[in-house]
């Protein structure tokens, strides 16, 4: 099974709509003027909800994919300040990233309601990026593995073999995100496999081989090929580095033959 290699780009809470649409045209004239396309390996960005519907209206044609970083349960009704994954698909979306470690720490979201997000983002035919990781105090006491277990084994037990497959998990030891610090891309690499072996456990092995795992904290322009280059991660999903574009714009393209 061959596992599209994927890059995604988190903007979290910055850029307004305006600078939203100037990073996108800057893009779409550096990837047309490339002579290295980044054909094979998808790339999307999640920025802002307010930007995704004009940020599809720019990139309509352009080899670039929209994702949310955040849903809540529901299509429509009385829920003032929530985003359906239906609301968020007609605005342009086909990706969410779930159980972000900040919407677990500042939002209270828990194993349950990253759980129930998944199920409900594939329900409206959107692709989840579930992100699981340690913090630093798990980290050092050793229990990383079993952190990974309860975070990703909750999920799993929620889908079926067919959303798995179509499952993307991201790898964030929280100690990385936003710090400078990261794993080896060995640590990196053997957690994929963990993860992947959790999938090929609780379902099929050919399960296990499509489910595509990311590495995601502090990735930037120079260490991003270490963990690309592995060959149990398919990618990354990038914060603080993907808002400057021309950096995006080089992690999109790194390593494409001209
Ligand atoms: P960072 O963020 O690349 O700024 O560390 C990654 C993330 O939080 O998804």
């Amino acid at each position: 099974m061959l596992r599209r290699p994927l890059l995604v780009a988190n903007w979290k809470m910055h850029k307004t709509v305006s600078e939203s649409l100037a990073y996108a045209r800057e893009l779409i004239r550096r990837l047309e003027a490339t002579s290295r396309p980044h054909d094979g390996r998808e790339v999307v960005i999640c920025p802002s909800a307010l930007s995704l519907w004009p940020l599809a209206q720019r990139l309509r044609g352009v080899a670039v994919t929209l994702g949310a970083q955040h849903l809540d349960l529901g299509d429509e009704g009385a829920m003032t300040g929530a985003l359906s994954g239906y609301l968020l698909r007609h605005a342009g979306a086909s990706y969410v990233i779930v159980g972000h470690s900040e919407r677990r720490q500042h939002f209270g979201e828990t194993d349950a309601t990253v759980a129930s997000h998944v199920q409900e983002a594939f329900r409206r035919r959107l692709t989840p990026i579930l992100c699981v990781g340690e913090n630093a105090e798990e980290n050092r006491s050793g229990v990383t593995r079993d952190v990974i277990r309860r975070q990703v084994g909750v999920v799993l037990d929620a889908l079926t073999a067919d959303d798995v497959a179509r499952l993307v998990v991201a790898y964030e030891p929280v100690w990385a995100i936003g710090s400078g610090r990261v794993p080896t891309a060995g640590e990196a690499s053997e957690i994929a496999r963990f993860i992947r072996g959790l999938a090929r456990e609780a379902f099929s092995p050919e399960v296990g081989e499509s489910l595509r795992v990311l590495y995601g904290g502090s990735v930037s322009v120079t260490n991003l090929g270490e963990f690309w280059s592995q060959e149990a991660i398919d990618g990354a999903l990038v914060g603080g580095a993907a808002l400057e574009v021309e950096e995006f714009f080089r992690m999109a393209t790194w390593g494409q033959e001209g």
